[in-house]
């Protein structure tokens, strides 16, 4: 069929992905012999045998791992390049990425240092691959809101570098209202607001995240589906949910492809879209997510590819003069 084609070459933005948890093997060994880092595995082979998770806590402690090895400002401009670089064949025009300082600043390395790498491989894959880059800044949900506000206020001298704020890390038993002030706070510095929420937690965590923190867009979302009518409530509103196929089979979220949510979550008119979240751990970028995907479900074709390509481009950050010309 022509769709594989039409899916791998069409625009599409990524707004579901962690920048270092787009660290491969082979660059998470170049930095710990660059850096001096001792990692407790014998080879690259050894690392990528440790990736079978059986839930987001399984692979959240080996993913904190991984970033150890990122120390310097060029680590960091690294690993973001490498994303760009496979996202530009991708032919993602748009992508937000997720960055986690506190794993960073919780080993010494300065806030400044990790956003001005990533700030500054954003503005080369804009002039040398076209891809608009875009940082949103996460809170470790699983640490205290204390230490998220402390994050937010160092954070300030590089404002101008990041659009928004998100909530990852570990989600049963930290729910959203746990971040509630901090929201505010980033609120009224005119940040975007998004969360993960329904990925692990169930769908109340979804509720408090747009009526508590107040997000524009839920990210991973897929246990909406346990409930009528949060689903009438998201796709009334059009809230966009950021659905991440691939990783919710990798952390046991669903079953496997063919079982997913996904076309009950489209069909009752929410506006998902779909990214890659981690694609060095989950076993692959944005167009593995998306053929993986529509080669488990037969009854897709190029109806949804273009709705969900388009959701991508409509739900994104991009300012209104950009995406004008996407859509
Ligand atoms: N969920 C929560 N936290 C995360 C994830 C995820 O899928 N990936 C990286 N941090
Ligand atoms: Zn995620």
């Amino acid at each position: 069929s022509a769709l594989p084609g039409l899916l791998a070459r069409a625009p599409k933005a990524e707004l579901h992905m962690h920048i270092e948890g787009s660290l491969e093997p082979e660059l998470i060994f170049a930095l710990a012999a660059r850096n001096g880092v001792a990692l407790p595995y014998a080879s690259v082979d050894a690392l990528r045998q440790a990736y079978a998770f059986t839930d987001l806590q399984s692979f959240l402690d080996i993913y904190y791992a991984g970033a150890s090895v990122l120390l310097h400002e060029q680590d960091f401009y690294d690993m973001a390049w490498a994303y760009f670089e496979k996202a530009a064949r991708d032919r993602v025009v748009h992508a937000e990425l997720f960055f986690d300082p506190q794993t960073h600043t919780a080993r010494g390395v300065p806030i400044g240092t990790v956003i001005q790498g990533l700030s500054r491989a954003c503005a080369d894959a804009n002039d040398r691959l076209g891809v608009s880059g875009a940082l949103i800044l996460c809170f470790l949900r699983h640490l205290s809101e204390e230490d998220a506000f402390a994050t937010l206020e160092q954070a300030l001298p590089w404002r101008a570098h990041f659009i928004g704020v998100g909530l990852d890390s570990s989600e049963r038993g930290h729910p959203p209202s746990k971040f509630q002030r901090v929201f505010a706070r980033a609120a009224e510095l005119g940040l975007q607001l998004v969360a993960h929420a329904g990925e692990e937690g169930p769908p109340a965590y979804i509720e408090e995240a747009l009526d508590l923190l107040g997000v524009e867009r839920i990210d991973h979302g897929v246990r909406a589906i346990e409930s009528q009518a949060l689903m009438a409530r998201l796709a009334k509103e059009r809230v966009p949910l950021t659905v991440c196929p691939l990783s919710n089979v990798k952390l046991c979220v669903v079953h496997d492809l063919a079982d997913h949510p996904l076309p009950q979550l489209l069909a009752a008119g929410l506006a998902v879209t779909i990214n890659s979240d981690d694609p060095a751990y989950f076993g692959g970028y944005v167009n593995d997510n998306l053929l993986a995907l529509f080669d488990a479900l037969p009854r897709w074709g190029a109806r949804e590819a273009y709705q969900l390509l388009r959701n991508s481009l409509e739900a994104s950050f991009a300012p209104q003069s950009q995406r004008a010309a996407w859509v």
